[in-house]
């Protein structure tokens, strides 16, 4: 029982200054068997605080006094070192009530942020269902206030559009198929037979596909037998990094709106995630507020560019700045390059790791689900020098071992296509991109021009909607377009900045989205 009572510790205590004092109030007044329960979360913490315990049986009434100091791994902004003193009780029909009780001693400066997770009166716990995967659902934004699990904006907004029988530009896959070539070799791929577990690291002839990409497009040197590895999309090469590299206290920064598997991820490591805003028109980061990000518990910063959700590319002297950085705080550099040829107006993509001091430290990600509009079929690789890989890979190996093995040699297929098809991908999607952007501005929303990935942001005030969430839900009904929310896209304390957002993808066909502009403009 003890040892179910710490991971739920572990799990739950979190808990703010403000709020262990009104606890400690409550405790003082009340009896030792109270039904009071509190889950918040404490982004204030520094890493090492110490609980005491003491289990109090109600049933028996038999006081097991055990007390104990426990390293626990939490982490924060604040540096003020915060003891706390835990009582649980634990109730005779199975609910388990914790009461906290903050040291009073404590100096008051610095006040950390609260973030409440459950004001239920009583939690009715379930020890089986309790783990690390309550923290990926809380950071991804899944977990309200109550504890309970909702849908993904996304899958509630592909419902409306089927529904609704609406247009769905909500989700980002494209609705046409990819170059012949590659289809054809993913086909012949199979006749001849690859279709069992392809090499740990990747097909060979895959690995030095990419490493000639890599040489061709950013004159970057990747050896293919230590230095790429292939893996289940990007998500898995992302999970696989952070999961290799962080551990409990430790930060990871992205930029703020993220692709919602890096909170997960974060959450599901135990890290702490810190955010850096990017704000319209421009969606640039702030180099001081980049810079103050950095602390001495920074282990990665993950930089997505081109950039999901907001389509931002950014500056080379962001990236430059980025590698500064992280030189000083010694931190790991990933970045997730998966629209790295989806990038507009002819500009060129900068992968960091061609940046001066960034190779040792970075890892970069991509995958083949956009270039080739293959999504389903979950390519993707990364990139580090050999130590670094050789850590991710010892993780990937026990996530999916391998995957796709006919298409790996289909992807190959594609990498290899002349230049001629990488600029047509480009300038195909750039002219979706301003179908879309006419039929919003027509509209009357507000449009900040992405240059690439395969979204556009639009503002919804102009019409009058604070609330975006509102709006995608209307558009549904009134001229059948759905959007997502941007605030799909970022932590809850930061919704308000984002409230008014919302987010179109353009990788339809070019009638679908002259449709879609077409009603648009009705509006
Ligand atoms: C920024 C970003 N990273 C990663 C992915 C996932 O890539 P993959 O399908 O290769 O796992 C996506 C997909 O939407 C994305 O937008």
């Amino acid at each position: 029982m003890f040892g179910q009572t710490c991971s739920y510790i572990r799990e739950n205590i979190w808990v703010g200054r403000q709020k262990a004092l009104e606890i400690t109030e409550t405790a003082r007044l009340c009896s030792a068997h109270l039904p009071v329960e509190t889950a918040s979360r404490n982004v204030g913490i520094k890493s090492y605080m110490f609980i005491q315990i003491s289990l109090l049986l109600s049933l028996t009434d038999v006081l097991l006094h055990a007390f104990t100091a426990l390293p626990l791994p939490f982490s924060g902004r604040d540096t003020s070192p915060v003891p706390i003193r835990t009582i649980l009780c634990v109730g005779a029909r199975g609910y388990v009530n914790v009461i906290a009780h903050h040291d009073l001693s404590c100096p008051d400066t610095q006040e950390p942020e609260i973030t409440p997770m459950s004001h239920r009166p009583t939690y009715h716990v379930n020890p089986l269902t309790n783990g690390p995967w309550q923290r990926a659902a809380t950071f991804a934004g899944l977990r309200g206030a109550d504890g309970r699990l909702s849908p993904t904006i996304f899958a509630e907004m592909t419902a409306l559009a089927n529904k609704l029988g609406a247009i769905n530009l909500g989700q980002g896959f494209p609705d046409e198929d990819g170059p012949q070539e590659v289809l054809e070799a993913a086909k012949a791929a199979i006749d001849r037979g690859v279709n069992q577990y392809s090499p740990g690291r990747g097909e060979p002839d895959l690995l030095r596909a990419i490493s000639e990409h890599q040489q061709r497009f950013y004159n970057f040197a990747a050896d293919p037998g230590s230095e790429i590895i292939v893996t289940a999309g990007a998500t898995e090469a992302i999970a696989a990094t952070i999961l290799a590299f962080t551990q409990p206290g430790e930060e990871v920064i992205t930029f703020e709106p993220f692709y919602d598997a890096y909170a997960a991820v974060i959450g599901l490591a135990g890290a702490e995630h810190v955010k850096v805003g990017l704000r319209p028109p421009t969606f640039q980061p702030d180099l001081t507020e980049l810079e103050r990000a950095f602390t001495d518990r920074t282990r990665i910063i993950l930089v997505n560019n081109p950039n999901n959700p907001t389509g931002a590319v950014f500056a080379r002297e962001t990236l430059q700045r980025i590698v500064d950085l992280a030189t000083r705080h010694n931190t790991l550099i990933v970045t997730d390059e998966v629209y790295e040829h989806l990038i507009f107006d002819g500009a060129q993509h900068t992968p960091i790791a061609t940046l001066p001091g960034a190779k040792e430290r970075t890892i970069t990600i991509s995958s083949a689900g956009k270039t080739f509009s293959t999504t389903g079929w979950k390519i993707g690789w990364a990139i580090a020098p050999p130590d670094l890989i050789t850590a991710i890979l010892t993780v990937k190996q026990y996530l999916t071992f391998v995957n796709g093995a006919p298409f790996q040699p289909a992807i190959a297929t594609g990498l290899r296509l002349p230049d001629g098809f990488y600029r047509g991908i480009s300038s195909t999607l750039q002219r979706k991109r301003d179908i879309l952007i006419d039929g919003l501005t027509r509209a009357g929303l507000e449009v900040f021009t992405p240059g690439g990935t395969y979204f556009v942001l639009a503002d919804t005030s102009p019409l009058g909607y604070e609330d975006a969430t509102q709006l995608s839900r209307d558009l549904g009904e009134k001229v059948g377009v759905v959007g997502v929310p941007v605030t799909a896209f970022v932590s809850s304390e930061h919704v308000p900045d984002y409230r008014s957002l919302l987010r179109f993808a353009f990788c339809k066909r070019d009638d679908v989205l002259t449709e879609a502009a077409s009603r648009l403009s009705r509006l």
